[in-house]
């Protein structure tokens, strides 16, 4: 195993302790408010504090892209070719209902290029991994997306434009008419699950408006490397920086990309 990712999974099993802990305890944690519908606990960054801890004590030059903290400080001593991206806590809203549905997802990009990538649900222990050009494995299992053919049949995941309520309609529309041609859509809660399910087979494919880097970087390797295609709402690869995200095998992918199409609008691709 490369040992960069042998960090990531070592840091994510770290932040999943500090998380299975405060399980039973969510009614007296401090839980503060970032935005609309944007909720923080001492969970999140108490797991955040962990991970931060084990990437910088193996790799202390590294840059770091973190959920609750932002970016590292650049004070001219990181190394600029390396940045870890990392949710400590995905489905926080989840996990303060007590939902069973969240994960800690930690990618490393290294000049631009998604190279290392872990989602770790620590409720059920499932370790998703992948390292750019090595596959993409479930639990030390190579894993591969769905071979489903068409949306007919089809189960596909999304994410509800909760934060930003600017997409409302056209999401509602896109997901009219996804429900009306496939077998059932979902919406867990965590969107690095979600996509980690993509790449498993779980899930034929999932779609997105409004996603950051932490929550969708290490799910878009797995998905990569699990034979996959994610891009964004015009089938590009720019879907990082937008975080509008499509994907699935390369036909659901394609047919998802095709159903809501005629409800884009400027400003959302
Ligand atoms: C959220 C989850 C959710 C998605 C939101 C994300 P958080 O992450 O991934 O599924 O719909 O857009 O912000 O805030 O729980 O880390
Ligand atoms: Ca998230
Ligand atoms: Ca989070």
């Amino acid at each position: 195993m490369h040992p960069l990712l042998n960090i990531a999974i070592k840091a994510s099993r770290a932040a999943g302790c500090v998380i299975i802990k405060y399980m039973d305890r969510v009614d007296g944690l401090t839980i503060t408010s970032k935005g609309r519908n944007d909720y923080v606990s001492e969970v999140d960054r108490q797991a955040e504090t962990e991970i931060i801890r084990i990437i910088r004590k193996a790799y202390p030059q590294h840059g770091i892209l973190a959920e609750e903290s932002g970016p590292g400080k650049e004070d001219g001593t990181l190394d600029p070719d390396y940045t870890w991206i990392i949710d400590p806590l995905d489905g926080t809203t989840n996990f303060l209902h007590g939902f069973p549905q969240f994960a800690v997802s930690i990618a490393l990009v290294h000049k631009g290029v998604l190279e290392q990538a872990v989602v770790y649900d620590p409720l059920a222990n499932e370790l998703f991994t992948a390292s750019r050009g090595s596959g993409a494995f479930f639990n030390d299992k190579r894993m591969r997306v769905s071979k489903a053919k068409q949306l007919e049949g089809a189960l596909l995941g999304t994410g509800f434009p909760f934060k930003e309520h600017r997409y409302v309609d056209n999401y509602l529309q896109m997901f009219k008419s996804l429900m009306l041609q496939t077998a059932g859509i979902r919406r867990a809660g965590s969107a690095a699950l979600d996509l980690a399910y993509v790449a498993c087979g779980r899930l034929d494919g999932f779609w997105e408006i409004g996603l950051k880097p932490w929550d969708l970087s290490a799910g878009a390797l797995l998905i990569k490397e699990a034979g996959g295609v994610i891009t964004d709402f015009n089938g590009g690869a720019d879907y990082i920086r937008k975080g509008n995200v499509v994907c699935g095998n390369h036909r659901i992918q394609q047919a998802i990309q095709q159903a809501i199409h005629p409800f884009l609008t400027p400003g959302l691709d």
